[in-house]
């Protein structure tokens, strides 16, 4: 079957993959009406869905709430919008108007449909996006719009997409929620009837919410069930509105900004929101995370297939009191361990000695850097690690040169308060000259000193978001701040290809798959506590892979919980996605070093699992019962088992843990222990872990095939 096809006879547009069909159609006022979303369907299948218009039963309703490719404001409809408009004349709505279709089938592999149309009465014109390819089950969706006329309008709502699904007897929405150091918190409640608003205001993706939901309805679990999920490319404000419209059917609509800015489209321009992309998984909520996995890694990482290298970062180790020498010994140390990139956290440049100076003033600290960062970019390259540094580019202080010199380039309102947060304003990034003087300075740090990586970090919201001087700026800005970050890490990658970059957002608050396409792992949290790391790697990896999840080990007790837990169990935690070491080296131990050191071979031989493998939650990290993470091969030669349980009541069973998806008849040697186990009785039984008794027990099992007949 064709990627993409059209029926003959009812028009019905037909969108394959691997496992899933979505139909659509124009109906008989030119709208683009949603048919079907779940699993395959033959065109002849699709086309005996097709319900005729109906009338409305009664003066009251309109036209259906949910079930359109993209809702406007405008005639009887009552439901979310999902597009409105303000035209040159002051007047508002949209009325459909096809114009055209195209098929575009020029990559192997992958085709895209898009549906052309025009406002009625004014020269708006919109185009529906949908991409589908043989390899995932994601459907990326988006909608260009383009001002064909000679004034300016104003779009209050352009969402990329809306989705509706099939009418269940209930809905169950999750989704994650969260706050600094506290992010990816997973909720899994009943949706209710109405509309439930998930957004950030905050001009950046946010610790408080992860523009992503899965629905499904209320019955499915983690390896069973129909899921249908959502996911925005954007890493600015944002709002998802998930609705149960009273007639019972569900639906979301997304894309950029919050309530009350607009998107002002110039004559002549065009828009073009993010992908809001879309799954369907008959296989509950693991397979529709281990869909998202690969897609994220195929799809929208750069360069997903490389092995992510062990990193060590100063930030926890030292704060704010960084100089060459002290870098130097940790560096040393770190070599010793294994580590192959090595990270100079905040600290290394202008005024920079606490966060109430120097950002914005990015040379290298004279006092603690006499020679610049040279010295140092050396020795951690003689040492055999790549050299990686901290920036915040889109960041300044009060105090420091570069206010002092542009104090019109933060986010401003004339004659308001400029309110600071960590001591920082925001820089206005929507700013042409703000972008151009980002990426000079930076394409010079990087060429100069040999960067091999930047930790790219945002350490506060927006606030008094203003853009003076500039036509319709304070809409603009939402927007246009967005595009130009991405320019600017578009352009930095181009003139540094091997160059490699991490997101980071005072920890999580910038983490979606806008940025992860030009990025390459994500910071989580400023949380390192391996205990609440657990839970939030549980809901962080609910859509993003452990390709892209950071997670260092870090000293006890902990510097934000003060708790305490073994290196182990640390290090058993951190390995379920990038390893890295945030310790203070200098403090530790011969046989905390030497046991650091095994660890750290031991995630070398494993972390393909980790960073390429299909990944499967076996429980969840709450309780006292054991939770065990499962990575396997694709061609399930091999296996990594993680497995934690943390202070046990006397007597709690601790059930075997069963293992998913091995062939059966197959069997897998321990590389640890050398026992040989049955993929059968490991799956449909489980195995013992035998973890000792005591808190904070963990364990790291990789298990090999072994050729049949052996
Ligand atoms: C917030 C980050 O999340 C931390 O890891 C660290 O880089 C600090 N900023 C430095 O200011």
């Amino acid at each position: 079957m064709p990627l993409i096809s059209r029926s003959p006879d009812t028009g019905v547009w037909l969108l394959a993959t691997p496992h899933s069909s979505y139909a659509l159609r124009i109906d008989d006022s030119g709208a683009p009406r949603h048919i079907a979303w779940g699993p395959r369907l033959t065109a002849a299948e699709a086309d005996a869905l097709v319900v005729p218009d109906g009338e409305p039963h009664s003066s009251f309703e309109g036209r259906p709430g949910v079930g359109e490719e993209l809702p406007v404001d405008d005639g009887t409809r009552y439901g979310p919008p999902s597009l409105q408009v303000r035209h040159a004349d002051g007047a508002r709505g949209f009325a459909w108007q096809p114009t055209g279709h195209r098929v575009l089938t020029e990559v192997p592999g992958r085709a895209e449909l898009v549906l052309e149309f025009r406002d009625r009465l004014h020269p708006l014109h919109v185009a529906l996006h949908y991409r589908v390819r043989e390899d995932t089950d994601v459907i990326e969706r988006w909608t260009v719009l383009h001002n064909a006329g000679p004034g300016p309008l104003e779009l209050p709502r352009c969402d990329s997409a809306a989705w509706t699904l099939p009418l269940l007897a209930g809905y169950r929405l999750s989704h994650v929620t969260g706050q600094w150091s506290a992010e990816s918190q997973l909720r899994r409640d009943l949706l209710p009837f109405g509309e439930t608003v998930l957004t950030s205001r905050r001009g950046v993706t946010s610790h408080h919410a992860n523009p992503w939901v899965m629905l499904d309805d209320g019955t499915a679990g983690e390896e069973h069930g129909r899921v249908w999920s959502t996911a925005l490319a954007w890493s600015g404000s944002w709002r998802l509105t998930v609705q149960r419209s009273p007639d019972g059917r569900a639906g979301w609509t997304g894309g950029v900004g919050h309530d009350g800015t607009c998107v002002p489209l110039a004559a002549g321009e065009r828009f073009t929101t993010p992908v809001l992309a879309g799954l369907f998984s008959d296989g509950g909520f693991g397979t529709a995370s281990r869909v998202w996995h690969a897609y994220i890694r195929d799809h929208v990482l750069p360069h997903a297939a490389e092995p992510a290298p062990v990193l060590y970062n100063s930030w926890e180790a030292t704060g704010f009191d960084v100089d060459e020498s002290g870098q130097k010994a940790l560096a040393e140390r770190a070599a010793r361990l294994g580590v192959e990139l090595y990270v100079v956290d905040d600290g290394w440049f202008g005024a920079r000695r606490s966060d109430r100076a120097g950002l914005g003033d990015w040379t290298p600290a004279p006092d603690r850097f006499p020679d610049g960062l040279g010295p140092l970019s050396r020795a951690v390259h003689r040492l055999g690690m790549r050299f990686g540094v901290w920036v915040e580019p889109e960041m300044v202080s009060p105090d420091s040169d570069l206010y002092r010199e542009h104090p019109d380039w933060v986010l401003h309102v004339p004659g308001r308060d400029r309110t600071e947060m960590r001591h920082q304003l925001v820089l206005n990034f929507a700013r042409p000259d703000v972008a151009d003087w980002a990426h000079d300075w930076l394409t010079r740090l990087v060429a100069d000193h040999g960067i091999d990586f930047l930790k790219w970090d945002m350490n506060r919201a927006f606030g008094e978001a203003g853009w003076p001087g500039q036509d319709h700026g304070d809409d603009l800005l939402w927007t246009r701040y967005v595009t130009n970050l991405y320019d600017v890490l578009d352009r930095l990658r181009a003139d540094h290809p091997r160059l490699r970059i991490e997101t980071c957002a005072g920890g999580g608050g910038r983490v979606d798959l806008g940025v992860l396409a030009r990025t390459d792992q994500a910071w989580v949290s400023d949380n390192t506590d391996a205990v609440d790391r657990l839970m939030i790697q549980h809901g962080f990896g609910q859509i993003y892979p452990a390709r892209v999840m950071s997670a260092w080990v870090t000293d006890v007790p902990n510097q934000l919980t003060g708790q305490s837990v073994p290196l182990r169990f640390r290090f058993h935690v951190a390995m379920a996605g990038l390893l890295g070491v945030g310790g203070d080296l200098t403090r530790w131990s011969p046989e905390e070093l030497a046991e650091g050191a095994d660890l750290v071979a031991a995630y070398k031989k494993v972390r393909h699992l980790v960073q390429q493998g299909r990944q499967y939650r076996l429980g969840e990290p709450l309780g006292d019962r054991t939770q065990a993470v499962q990575y396997l091969s694709e061609d399930a030669d091999e296996l990594l088992l993680l497995a934690y349980r943390r202070s046990p009541r006397h007597g709690t069973p601790q059930p075997p843990v069963r293992l998913r998806d091995l062939p059966t008849g197959a069997r897998y040697r321990d590389t640890g222990t050398g026992t040989v186990h049955h993929a059968t009785v490991l799956t449909e039984y489980g195995l013992h872990l035998g973890l000792p008794t005591g808190d904070w027990a963990s364990t790291a099992l990789h298990l090999v095939r072994v050729p049949d007949g052996a």
